[in-house]
């Protein structure tokens, strides 16, 4: 990638993924940690990004703190709706492209067979809502060819707190773990997620594109696999979200149909428990 990118939240699990990749390769990149820049404030965000003149902006920033939002509707909102304009005015006065991520989350969640991109949206708690909001701040600012919006679901990297890592500790601690089995969804590495966006910008393809690992599971059948993967023996507990309640709703069935990518890419998009097998591998158990 020789195009000058602007990676914001760079120091998030997804936006750390983009630094390795970025590392790795000759890229132009200026990472914009919380302490670069705020998108809350448009004027600074502008600033900022002015300074860079980006031929693409990478969002890796959100409110991502699922029941918190619950609470802390208006940050959320501030954040991951108020925040993405920004974005999006600014890409829109530079003419760069913008990417985004946004979630599965902005889906109820009662269809079994998964959603396509243009299934009706209907978030069923506060975080959903405000990405969804992002989304359509997006779209009304900027023409389908500006955008890039990936919407991705049960994200694990190399950093900070993920499923994947909670289970490994847990395992190490405990001899018997209950995990839900009545939320189904899509186990997704970011790192394949930083490789399918770069593919896509490639590309040039733009637009809204699901991009999940490919197949589905419930918390309980990914919990299983990473024991099993990790070799860890440990009892493993089927129990319903009833048992586990929480702040936040959560939809019952979070699975993104990922036709529109794969087609886009031209290469078939990995299965969940491979790339979960090859993160285990790259964290070295
Ligand atoms: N994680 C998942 O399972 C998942 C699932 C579906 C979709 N997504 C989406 O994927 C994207 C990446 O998620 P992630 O898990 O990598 O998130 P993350 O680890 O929580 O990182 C988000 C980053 O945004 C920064 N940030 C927050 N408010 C900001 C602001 N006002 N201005 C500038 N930076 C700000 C945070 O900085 P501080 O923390 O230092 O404040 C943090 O570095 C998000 O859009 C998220 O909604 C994630």
């Amino acid at each position: 990638m020789n195009r000058k990118i602007a990676l914001i939240g760079a120091n998030g699990m997804l936006g750390t993924e983009f630094m390795y990749k970025f590392q790795a390769g000759n890229s132009k990149v200026a990472p914009l940690t919380d302490r670069d820049i705020d998108i809350t404030d448009y004027e600074y965000t502008l600033e900022v990004l002015t300074q860079i003149k980006p031929e693409i902006i990478i969002n890796c920033a959100a409110y991502t703190a699922v029941d918190q939002a619950e609470q802390d509707m208006e940050m959320a909102f501030k954040v991951n709706a108020l925040g993405v304009k920004h974005l999006a005015q600014s890409a829109d006065k530079l003419h760069s492209h913008l990417v985004h991520y946004s979630t599965d989350y902005v889906f109820p969640g009662t269809n079994a067979d998964g959603y396509l991109e243009d299934a009706e949206t209907a978030p069923v708690n506060q975080y959903g809502a405000s990405k969804l909001q992002g989304e359509q701040e997006i779209a009304k600012t900027l023409a389908p060819h500006q955008y890039i919006i990936m919407r991705t679901a049960w994200l694990y990297g190399n950093l900070g707190k993920n499923f994947v890592r909670t289970m490994l500790r847990l395992a190490d601690t405990m001899d018997v773990v209950k995990v839900v089995n009545d939320q189904i969804g899509s186990p997704t590495h970011t790192k394949d997620l930083v490789q399918w966006t770069t593919d896509l910008l490639k590309l040039s393809a733009y637009g809204t594109f699901h991009s999940v690992n490919s197949g589905s599971g419930s918390w309980y059948d990914f919990a299983k696999e990473i024991f099993r993967l990790a070799g860890k023996k440990v009892e493993t507990v089927a129990v319903t979200s009833r048992e586990f309640p929480t702040p936040a709703k959560r939809p019952a069935f979070s699975i993104l149909i990922n036709k529109k990518l794969e087609k886009a890419l031209n290469y078939p998009i990995k299965k969940w428990p491979e790339a979960l097998s090859e993160y285990l591998h790259s964290i070295k158990l």
